[in-house]
């Protein structure tokens, strides 16, 4: 062969080169969306394998700083394998989720090599009875489950001074953005670990701020979905009357398409999966992603929620939402509102503690080994294995617990407050006033919408002066997803406002 033909073939490898990648641009793992990892699938240019191995290597690295990740599944790689072989077959190509880790919070129980225990010392080694109804949904639609995502102890419910991210099994779990800020909880390292990229996406839990406010601390989009519209079997609960299970993600689109798997019927939590499923449109909530989701929208904006502190980041935000063409109802007053705050403060602890007693010694009862079969075996095992945390800590939360005996005529009062101003105060403003949804800045409006079960959304909004994040929520009434997704798809697309953390939280 001639030198000059030589160099012709090396010219025409470097041109191919040159053509693939202006063609289609390279696979980028970080700030990756389910969209990206699907084409990229389909274009043969990515494996489950790959995905997983980088995120196993992504983990290696940030996680003994982070802690946002319990346990890693040993295996993700096998599953990946699996899915790849899959993928290769054409089996399971309709959904979106085929192939895609997805890391679940540790309350959330997996039937497999995964401990269950929310962050709790005294449920290392218990074997649940089944997958949660939520993970059978994810596995069903080919998902892989990368690893237990870290969290509050007992999702906060141990003691009132635990601090956000804190558990006896893990310990204390970083805001990857900045490292003195409070990461929030209780869904902390399903946050943390979508934020710093070391999961496609997650689920996470809330009982009052679980989803909306750990989102909102670190720059990613929290749906917390109405109450039954996804299903809480086999996960280690507060109250199923507050209990729901979301998506936690980098954007609204994949929390969406996490959405629409894990939404649905499950005979295990019923009735309310049954009654919530009529919420479900027909054709699933991706139809909800529309670039001018804002057109028309009618947002609450109550009176005094802005503070002077925020007024400045948020002013911006006003100005976007009604360029986009929504209706900014400011001023609104919640009628009867100290009742409302009442009930929130009151009334709520009051249904809690007794409904938690109740929820979590059915749930311990159902495991098949388990060292702890009630709350008074969770506290005594708390007792016996009493670190220097622990003694600061305490179990005060659980001990009140312990003390209630079911729903007696106090807890029946209590209810029957908390189903009245959410009727004559939340349900009536949004009605008078004709709201799509309302705003609130950060997680602010949580236990308003905690108390009555109604869903919402929080996206990424800014960061301030020394780099810590914060979002914007957006709520609504029961079973407005598809009004919810509309419109923080529509405030995600016009601002675009997040960014992975640095490779070290400052
Ligand atoms: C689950 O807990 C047991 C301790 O009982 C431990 O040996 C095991 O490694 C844990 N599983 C994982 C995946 O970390
Ligand atoms: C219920 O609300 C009433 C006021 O309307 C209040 O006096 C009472 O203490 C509340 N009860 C509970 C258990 O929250």
């Amino acid at each position: 062969m001639s030198i000059l033909s030589i160099l012709f073939i090396n010219l025409c490898m470097i041109l191919s080169i040159f053509s693939n990648n202006s063609e289609a641009k390279t696979f980028s793992f970080k700030e990756t969306t389910i969209d990206d990892i699907q084409i990229a699938f389909k274009q043969n240019k990515l494996t489950s394998r790959q995905l997983v191995e980088y995120y196993l290597g992504e983990i290696q690295k940030a996680n003994p700083i982070l802690k946002g990740i319990i346990e890693v599944n040993p295996d993700a790689l096998f599953l990946a394998d699996k899915a790849d072989q899959e993928q290769k077959s054409g089996a399971l190509l309709s959904s979106r989720l085929h192939g895609i880790p997805v890391l679940v919070k540790d309350n959330i129980a997996t039937k497999d090599k995964l401990n269950t225990t929310a962050g709790s010392l005294a449920l290392v080694g218990s074997i649940v009875p089944q997958d949660a109804g939520v993970v059978k949904k994810l596995r069903k639609a080919g998902a892989i489950i990368l690893g237990k995502a870290t969290m509050t102890e007992w999702a906060a419910f141990r003691s009132g001074i635990l601090p956000s991210g804190w558990n006896g099994r893990l310990g204390q779990a970083l805001n990857p953005y900045v490292a003195s800020a409070d990461p929030s909880g209780s869904s902390t390292g399903s946050a943390t670990s979508v934020a710093a990229n070391l999961a496609a996406v997650a689920l996470g839990t809330e009982t009052a701020g679980s989803i909306l406010s750990p989102s909102n601390a670190n720059s990613v989009v929290g749906i917390k979905p109405t109450v039954g519209l996804t299903s809480r079997a086999g996960v280690i609960p507060i109250s199923h009357r507050q209990d729901t299970v979301g998506p936690i993600c980098r954007t609204v689109s994949d929390a969406v398409e996490v959405l629409d798997v894990i939404v649905g019927f499950d005979r295990d939590d019923f009735p309310a999966t049954k009654k919530a499923s009529t919420y479900i449109p027909h054709g699933g909530y991706r139809q909800f992603l529309k670039a001018d989701g804002l057109k028309d929208k009618r947002l609450g904006i109550l009176k005094d929620l802005f503070g002077s502190n925020d007024i400045k980041a948020y002013q911006h935000h006003f100005n976007t939402l009604r360029q986009k063409g929504a209706v900014l109802v400011d001023n609104l007053e919640i009628p009867n509102i100290d009742l409302v705050y009442t009930a929130i403060v009151n009334a709520q602890d009051i249904a809690l503690v007794a409904e938690f007693k109740m929820d979590l010694n059915a749930y311990l009862k159902k495991l098949v080994h388990t060292r702890v079969r009630s709350l008074a075996d969770v506290i005594a095992f708390n007792k016996i294995s009493v670190s220097e945390k622990f003694k600061e800590y305490g179990q005060d939360i659980m001990v009140t617990a312990e003390k209630t005996n079911g729903i007696g005529k106090l807890e029946r009062e209590a209810l029957s407050n908390i189903t009245k101003v959410c009727k004559y105060g939340f349900e009536k403003m949004m009605k008078v006033n004709k709201l799509d949804a309302l705003l609130s800045p950060g997680a602010d409006i949580a236990s308003l919408l905690a108390i009555g079960g109604y869903p919402g959304i929080n996206v990424p909004a800014g960061y301030d002066k020394s780099g810590v994040p914060f979002g914007i929520s957006f709520g609504g009434l029961k079973g407005s997803e598809p009004t919810l997704i509309e419109i923080a798809y529509g405030f995600e697309q016009a601002t675009h406002i997040r960014k992975p953390p640095p490779s070290h939280p400052r």
